[in-house]
């Protein structure tokens, strides 16, 4: 059996979960035994945590693969289970969302105002003509209405398609005319690092190049001055003014949802379709099992923004479903000071904090002492999701947010899967640093080699899903074809994710990374992500990203990016003996066949907007090419900053 991918780390921390939490936990370990019996019955019973308006007639149909229907023939409505249900039984007063601006002024969001906006935005959206099926935008910075617009949208049977509020024009329209959607949902802006950043004139631009637009809903949130034209309303002479009442209707279970685009490495943005009973009844449960929420006790708080399938699944779907009391932040992590993240968690007493890899290491990068000025008592589950943790940040999360008390969920998922797949559960797995662990109950995946076969416990290669599942995308918008071939031809009967992965010696999944990122060194096939993270387990490295740059004597050769902790020294001769002390370190950690050929100092690497390193761009500065589309970029600063930084850097021996 032919091994796709090296196994070149091991691991052998482990961390049980408290035995009070354990004790008390939502989902225990018979979970796993009862879904392995009968995963329909399991998912069905799981449907039943939902209000349904119609029963379905069958759990599955999975007789045309890979097109799939859940809860064939029942009838829901979204909203209705995510808000109208909670005020009927009597949790009217209770606090959904506790919304913090980034200038610090506070909203408060009951169940009951939150029913009442949905309602009334429910009516103007109807005003306007929008019907079930039609398609509508929602471009906006992260207030309470960001939420109320997409409850509105499902509410009344329409498609939302949120889109990031920090892409262009040109990203925007593309998405309406792939989407053909007739009306945009904005506001004239948001709080981003201490200033009013404007959304409305990309949606102009936007509005005017596409043509299909027949109105813009705009919310007033910071005041700035606006452009308007006749197809614009504002939100607080519409919405605010409506009828406070609206009966929702109950749409099929396979009634489209939601359109969320994907950039992906290549190629034109994929629209994922998810549509309703089989995406909110695993969003709400695995909210339920893998944060273990308690309703009426846990503060939650997701990290992420609104306009990425986190936002989705993990603030709007999931924690409304099951009625929680939730934190949502406007805005940047170090305004108005590195500490706000930890202010905000003290403040409302957070007990789930849900984040991603990105976020933890440049807290670890901006120092021990930000967290440690906060009273972070009241957390008691921690979680992790977009990228592999490396066990580093997950160790340094688990002691400097955790404070050694909490479990971590590493949780992983995609736009595609709708909600997670392999995760920790809280109350029951005894959790590594750095790995997802295993498949939650009711969900198959493995790691599988080149030829479709499962590789053995200390094997790499393929991660894929064995079985459909509730949340599962159902097409890409507009092109079946595409689905088919991107996700389901290259391995017969399995979802295949594009990720690498590992099994550790007792069979716990280690995610490593997107397979076009991995480096075929003198003939191993090496994970990027195994480099960074015995790069980052380094006391002097906070955070560093690995690429396979072209070379003659290897085929490829690994060079990395690293940035060093904020209280390193790197000037001169420091910088040259701490280079030569790293590449010691991977290749004692790893291996010498891990050693990097070169390792660069920088201050920043280039990221996407939702936080994952951009390694064809790093690859293009290995390469010595001139740099391919930066246009997803976070920061446009970033590749001079990397490359003039780099004219004094000497390859290795
Ligand atoms: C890709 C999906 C899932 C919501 C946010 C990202 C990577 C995600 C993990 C994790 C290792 C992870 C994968 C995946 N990823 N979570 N816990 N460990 N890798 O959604 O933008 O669709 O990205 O993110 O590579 O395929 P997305």
């Amino acid at each position: 059996m032919s091994e796709t991918l090296e196994n070149l780390s091991s691991e052998t921390r482990q961390f049980p979960p408290p035995a009070d939490l354990a004790a008390n936990a939502n989902v225990k370990a018979d979970a796993y035994e009862e879904a392995a019996a009968d995963r329909l019955a399991f998912w069905a019973k799981q449907a039943e945590r939902l209000a349904w308006a119609k029963p379905w007639d069958q759990i599955l149909d999975w007789s045309n693969p890979p097109f799939a229907k859940w809860f064939v023939g029942g009838e829901l409505n979204i909203a209705y289970n995510c808000v109208d249900r909670h005020v009927e039984a009597g949790n009217g007063d209770k606090v959904a969302i506790h919304w913090e601006g980034e200038p610090g002024d506070t909203r408060t969001v009951t169940y009951s105002d939150l029913l009442k906006l949905v309602s009334q935005a429910a009516n103007t959206l109807t005003d306007l003509g929008v019907t079930a099926g039609d398609r509508v935008m929602i471009y906006m910075p992260m207030i309470p209405e960001a939420a109320v617009a997409m409850l509105a949208c499902a509410r009344i049977g329409a498609t939302h398609s949120v889109v990031f509020g920090g892409f262009s024009v040109d990203a925007l329209a593309t998405r309406i005319d792939d989407a053909d959607a007739k009306v945009v949902i904005t506001a004239d802006g948001g709080y981003r690092r201490g200033k009013p950043s404007a959304l409305k004139p990309t949606v102009d631009e936007a509005v005017a190049r596409t043509g299909r637009i027949e109105h813009v809903l705009v919310v007033r949130r910071t005041g700035q001055e606006v452009e308007w034209t006749d197809k614009d309303k504002w939100w607080h002479e519409t919405v605010e003014q409506a009828s406070p009442t609206h009966e929702a209707q109950a749409f099929d279970s396979e009634h489209p949802l939601f359109i969320l685009y994907t950039s992906g490495t290549t190629g034109k943005p994929k629209g994922i379709l998810h549509t309703t009973g089989g995406y909110l009844t695993q969003t709400s449960y695995t909210h339920h099992a893998v944060f273990d929420l308690k309703a009426d006790t846990d503060v939650y708080w997701c990290t992420a923004d609104i306009g990425w399938v986190t936002g989705h699944s993990y603030i709007v779907y999931g924690p409304l479903s099951n009625g929680a009391t939730q934190v949502m932040y406007e805005g940047t992590p170090d305004t108005p000071d590195r500490g706000r993240f930890w202010q905000i968690v003290d403040k409302y007493k957070v007990s789930i904090l849900y984040t991603a890899p990105t976020l933890i290491r440049t807290m670890m990068k901006w120092g021990d002492d930000i967290p440690a000025k906060y009273d972070l008592s009241s957390l008691r589950v921690l979680g992790s999701v977009g990228e592999p943790i490396n066990p580093e940040a997950w160790i340094w999360y688990r002691e400097h947010v955790g404070r050694e008390r909490t479990p971590i969920v590493d949780t992983w998922w995609q736009t595609e899967t709708g909600a997670i797949m392999i995760s920790p559960l809280p109350g029951v797995t005894a959790a590594k640093p750095g790995s997802a662990m295993t498949a939650l109950p009711g969900i198959g995946a493995d790691v599988i080699d080149d030829q479709a076969q499962s590789v053995p416990n200390g094997g790499g290669g393929f991660l894929v899903l064995t079985e459909p599942w509730p949340s599962m995308l159902r097409t890409i918008w507009g092109d079946d074809q595409r689905f088919i071939d991107t996700y389901w031809s290259r391995f017969d009967g399995y979802y295949f994710a594009g990720d690498g992965a590992k099994k550790d010696a007792d069979g716990a999944l280690w995610l490593l990374g997107r397979v076009d990122d991995v480096m075929l060194v003198s003939g191993h096939n090496i994970s990027t992500t195994e480099v960074e993270s015995a790069l980052v387990s380094h006391p002097s490295v906070a955070e560093a990203a690995v690429v396979g740059a072209t070379d003659p004597t290897t085929g490829q050769a690994i060079v990395a990016f690293t940035i060093p902790r904020g209280n390193v020294d790197t000037a001169g001769d420091a910088g040259e003996a701490l280079i030569k002390d790293l590449r010691n370190h991977v290749a004692k950690t790893l291996g010498p066949i891990a050693k990097p050929r070169q390792i660069m100092l920088v201050a920043e690497l280039p990221k996407t907007r939702s936080g994952k390193i951009m390694r064809r761009l790093l690859r293009d500065v290995a390469e010595n090419r001139s740099l391919g589309d930066v246009t997803t970029l976070q920061d446009s600063t970033v590749m001079d900053l990397i490359s003039s930084g780099l004219k004094t850097a000497k390859p290795e021996d």
